[in-house]
């Protein structure tokens, strides 16, 4: 049993997945903060409907990131978090949060990293026109869409695919894959060894 704090800046479609895990009774797990960069996010109304506290940022509050960084770290600490699970948050991670979590802050990423970084991973995946492109869960740091890897699941892209059918295919592979994940962290079976590559037991 752990407990999650999840960062977010949109939709919110990988906090419902997580929150529908949970509700199946398929991860050991509970949610206690949802922290949004965005006060529009819609996320934040998914975790108001299902009970959860939330702390909404502004752009304004990462003026100074560090500071900002600083408060989220408090709020989840206060929070009783373990775990920091960032989904479709659009803000790097700083040193104060990373220090609060150490090795325990994961990301999911819309792309097979090291390839295609960023905010726009499918739709880069799909303009350059790889045949093959996926999704990524790794350990956070301070780069963006960096870390170690922790599971990575392929999409292959089709003939006929388009933009749209591809967001489908990556989205519907994260909110299987992410649960999936945090299960693994739930039962202790994610380690990293001296290399800085993650072993799965
Ligand atoms: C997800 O596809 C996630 O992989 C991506 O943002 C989306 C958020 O969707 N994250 C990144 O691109 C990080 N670089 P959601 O708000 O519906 O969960």
């Amino acid at each position: 049993m752990i407990r999650l704090g999840v960062l977010l800046s949109g939709s919110g479609t990988n906090l419902q997945a997580i929150l529908d895990a949970l509700e199946a009774g398929v991860l050991d797990a509970s949610v206690e903060l949802v922290v949004s960069s965005r006060p529009d996010a819609y996320g934040l109304k998914r975790a108001e409907a299902a009970g959860i506290p939330t702390l909404a940022l502004t752009r304004k509050s990462y003026d100074d990131p560090v500071a900002a960084d600083e408060h989220i770290a408090r709020a989840l600490k206060q929070a009783g978090v373990d775990y920091v699970v960032m989904a479709g948050y659009m803000r790097r991670v700083r040193a104060p949060l990373l220090a609060a979590f150490p090795q325990r802050i994961v990301n999911i990423h819309p792309a097979l990293l090291p390839s295609f970084v960023g905010a726009h991973a499918i739709a880069d995946a799909f303009a350059y026109g790889v045949k093959l492109t996926g999704v990524t869960v790794h350990l956070a740091n301070e780069d963006y869409d960096k870390g170690p890897i922790i599971a990575q699941r392929a999409v292959v892209i089709e003939e006929g695919d388009t933009l749209e059918t591809l967001e489908q295919k990556i989205h519907s592979i994260e909110h299987v894959l992410y649960p999936e994940v945090l299960q693994l962290l739930a039962q202790g079976r994610v380690s990293i060894g001296n290399d800085g590559r993650v072993a799965i037991r």
